[in-house]
């Protein structure tokens, strides 16, 4: 019996929610499984926490994470608390140091699920985002001065580095060689930012020599967006900086019918430290304690979760019976247009993982 050690972290808002509903079916699978098991440290960390302590997570936090084998993350969001506090007190505080730097967006329309773009079928939209997670717009680099002034001035600065550039592309162009397809497309804005993004281009250039069976195209980020909602089936795998794919991910959820189905996982390739998967949709106040936040995007970073620990059968088991749940309108929470609880979804994909002979 392999046991894995995971680090929940349901963080705010809905976050609390779907993580209970993960931690649930990710027992469900292990039972199912029988020669796996998972032992969950559960961490309070988050805007709560910040009241109480004046911080998002301890000191010591990554410490207490650190050689657990995965993290699942709920969000970071708090109403009281300012987003940028929220956001690099916690989030970016695991993933920067922790190296996650290949963020992965995977994005499909599920059976039973309805595009907003008309006649659009499962076939013709199967991408998946790479988000360089590490640096670029995130770096936080920048300051203010003469604030309160008239005088007052504030950069952010992206940071791209040759070797961060370097190890997302060659992550990338793997990721697009191991899909069917074998095609790439590297999102770029060289035309208007004339240094850092001309040299995105160029490092790109130079990976795909490592990859002749890896066809890619290169393209701007603004027209990227109408690719997207135009000619959807011409995209498989694309790679783009931190913020770039910050917004066409949130774009390519719509299109698959709702961000509450989307997962990502912050990947450190190298497996030097602990990867983070976690649903897209952030804390979403609106709706919380309401029981009816969608757990699929949990569910299925609890798949990529699964794949990253090399657990491909119970990867491709929990993703049959997500298919199977999301393919009954009757299991349909509000965000696609249904009237089901986070419950019904989470006893239904339950059921089907027992009741599923895969
Ligand atoms: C995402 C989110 C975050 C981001 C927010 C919550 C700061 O939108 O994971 O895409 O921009 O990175
Ligand atoms: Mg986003």
């Amino acid at each position: 019996m392999k046991t894995y050690k995971i680090a929940a972290i349901p963080g705010d808002g809905i976050g609390t929610e779907v993580v209970a509903a993960g931690v649930e079916v990710l027992d469900a699978i292990a039972a199912r499984d029988g020669n796996i098991a998972f032992k969950f440290d559960h961490f309070d960390w988050g805007g709560e926490y910040y009241k109480k302590h004046g911080r998002m997570m301890p000191e010591s936090g990554r410490d207490q994470i650190r050689k657990h084998d995965s993290i699942l993350f709920g969000s970071a969001g708090h109403p009281e608390i300012p987003d940028h506090i929220t956001l690099w007190g916690l989030r970016l505080a695991i993933c920067q140091p922790f190296d996650q730097y290949a963020n992965v967006r995977p994005t499909r329309i599920l059976p039973g699920i309805t595009s907003p773009l008309r006649h659009v079928t499962d076939k013709e939209l199967d991408w998946v985002i790479v988000r360089e997670n590490s640096e670029g717009e995130y770096a936080g680099v920048g300051g203010r001065v003469h604030q309160g002034s008239p005088l007052e001035a504030a950069t952010d600065v992206a940071m791209f580095t040759r070797a961060g550039v370097e190890r997302v592309m060659r992550f990338a162009f793997r990721l697009a060689r191991a899909r069917p397809r074998r095609l790439l497309t590297v999102v770029t804005k060289s035309n208007a930012q004339r240094h850092a993004m001309v040299m995105w281009d160029e490092i790109a250039a130079e990976i795909a020599r490592e990859f002749p069976d890896v066809t890619w195209d290169k393209m701007l980020v603004d027209a990227m967006t109408m690719r997207m909602v135009m000619r959807p089936a011409s995209i498989d795998t694309v790679v783009a900086t931190n913020l770039h794919a910050d917004i066409l991910s949130d774009l390519a959820a719509a299109l698959a019918g709702s961000l509450g189905i989307a997962p990502t996982g912050n990947i450190n390739p190298e497996r030097t430290f602990p990867s983070m998967f976690e649903p897209i949709h952030g804390s979403a106040f609106d709706i919380m304690g309401k029981g009816i936040a969608n757990p699929i995007g949990t569910f299925w970073s609890a798949v990529m979760m699964l794949e990253h620990l090399g657990e491909k059968p119970a990867a491709d088991r929990l993703m049959a019976a997500i298919e199977r749940v999301t393919a009954d309108p009757r299991c349909h929470t509000p965000d696609l247009g249904g009237r089901a609880r986070t419950a019904d979804v989470t006893a239904a994909v339950i059921d089907a993982i027992h009741g599923a002979n895969q």
